[in-house]
C-alpha cells in the first residue's frame, strides 16, 4: 500500500512524476472542488508537500487527521504552522544547503545590478543609444559596506561572495556568531551603517514587516534595499512610499509580499530592479531541492530518520 500524500502547491516534473510512482497523490493545488477532496481522501493522508511560499493553514491540518509530515519544497517553512504541527507530532522537513549558492549569487547580482546600472546599461545597448552617447557612470562597489540582516547559511555565502569583491560587511541578527564582521544588535543601526542593506533572514510572524519606514529612514538617500528572502520582511507600501520619495537609493527584489502581484509604482521606476521569485529557480538546484523534498518523505515512510527536519523540531 503507497501512502497517501496531498500536494498543495505546483510541483516541477521531476518531483511530481518520481513522487506519484512511490505514493498516492492528491493534487489539492489543481482540484477544483477543494473541499470535496478533503471530504473524499482527508482522512486517509499521511504525507503533505508544499512549496516555500505555500501557506498551509491549521483549518487544512484539520482536515488531515492522520497527517505524520510536511516535506516542503524549499528552505523557507514560514508557511507552515509550525507550533501546531509540533503540538499534533507532525514532522516537517525543508530543502536547506542545496540552494544557499543559488540564493546567494542572486543577492550578489542584485547588488551588481543596482549599483553598476547594468539593466538600464543593457537596455541602452539593445536600444541603439550606445551610437549616439556615452553610457551613464554608475557606483564602485569595492570599499562599500554591505549590512546582512539573518547571517544564516544564505547570509553567510552572501558575506563570502560581498568579500571577495572588497565590500565590507556588518550583520545583524538574534546574536553576534564567531565571523571577522561588525554585529549590530540594532536593525535601525546597520541601515545607517551600510550602503546595502540585504534581507536574508526566515519569513513568519517574528519577522513580519521588521524593515519598516524607521529602517528604510535610517538606510537613507546612500543606501540600497535587497530582499532575496521573504517579501513579508519589509513593509511593501513604505518601500514604495521612501522609493517615491527617493529617500532611499533604490531595490533589488526577488521576493514581494503577494506574489507574483508587484505594486504598479515598482514598475515603472529606473531605480528598482524586480526579479520574479528566482533565487533558487536553477536546474541543478530545483533538482537537489525535489531529491531531498521526497527523500525526507521516502525516510519517514520507511522508518528510518528525515534528512533534514525543520530545527524547531529536532
Ligand atoms: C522556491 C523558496 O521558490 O526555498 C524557498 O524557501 O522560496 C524558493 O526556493 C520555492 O520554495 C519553490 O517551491
Amino acid at each position: 500500500m503507497q501512502p497517501d500524500v496531498i500536494v498543495t502547491a505546483p510541483l516541477p516534473p521531476f518531483l511530481y512524476d518520481p513522487l506519484k510512482a512511490d505514493y498516492t497523490c492528491h493534487d489539492y493545488h489543481k482540484a477544483a472542488d477543494k473541499q470535496g477532496l478533503l471530504a473524499a481522501d482527508g482522512a486517509k493522508i499521511r504525507g503533505l508537500v508544499q512549496g516555500g511560499g505555500t501557506v498551509t493553514p491549521t483549518t487544512l491540518l484539520d482536515a488531515l487527521p492522520r497527517l505524520e509530515i510536511i516535506s516542503v519544497f524549499g528552505v523557507g517553512y514560514d508557511g507552515v504552522p509550525v507550533a501546531h504541527c509540533k503540538q499534533r507530532g507532525i514532522k516537517v522537513t525543508n530543502t536547506p544547503d542545496v540552494l544557499t549558492d543559488d540564493v546567494a549569487d542572486v543577492a550578489l547580482g542584485l547588488i551588481l545590478m543596482t549599483a553598476r546600472g547594468f539593466v538600464r546599461a543593457n537596455r541602452f545597448v539593445h536600444a541603439g543609444e550606445w551610437e549616439k552617447r556615452s553610457p551613464e557612470l554608475t557606483t564602485k562597489l569595492a570599499g562599500r559596506k554591505v549590512g546582512i540582516l539573518g547571517l544564516g547559511r544564505i547570509g553567510k555565502a552572501i558575506a563570502q561572495r560581498v568579500a571577495a569583491m572588497g565590500m565590507k560587511i556588518a550583520y545583524t541578527g538574534r546574536k553576534p556568531q564567531d565571523v571577522p564582521f561588525d554585529y549590530l544588535r540594532d536593525l535601525n543601526a546597520l541601515a545607517s551603517a551600510v550602503d546595502f542593506l540585504v534581507v536574508a533572514c526566515p519569513g513568519g510572524p517574528a519577522t513580519r514587516n521588521i524593515v519598516n519606514a524607521e529602517v528604510l529612514a535610517a538606510l537613507g538617500k546612500k543606501g540600497t534595499l535587497i530582499n532575496i528572502a521573504r517579501g513579508s520582511i519589509v513593509d511593501e507600501p513604505a518601500l514604495v512610499a521612501a522609493l517615491q520619495a527617493g529617500t532611499i537609493k533604490g531595490a533589488g527584489l526577488d521576493v514581494f509580499a503577494d506574489e507574483p502581484h508587484i505594486p504598479a509604482a515598482l514598475m515603472s521606476m529606473d531605480n528598482v530592479v524586480l526579479l520574479p521569485h528566482v533565487g533558487s529557480a536553477t536546474r541543478e538546484t530545483r533538482q537537489a531541492m525535489g531529491d531531498l523534498c521526497k527523500a525526507n518523505l521516502d525516510a519517514w515512510f520507511a522508518g528510518r530518520k528525515t534528512l533534514t527536519l525543520i530545527p524547531e523540531l529536532t
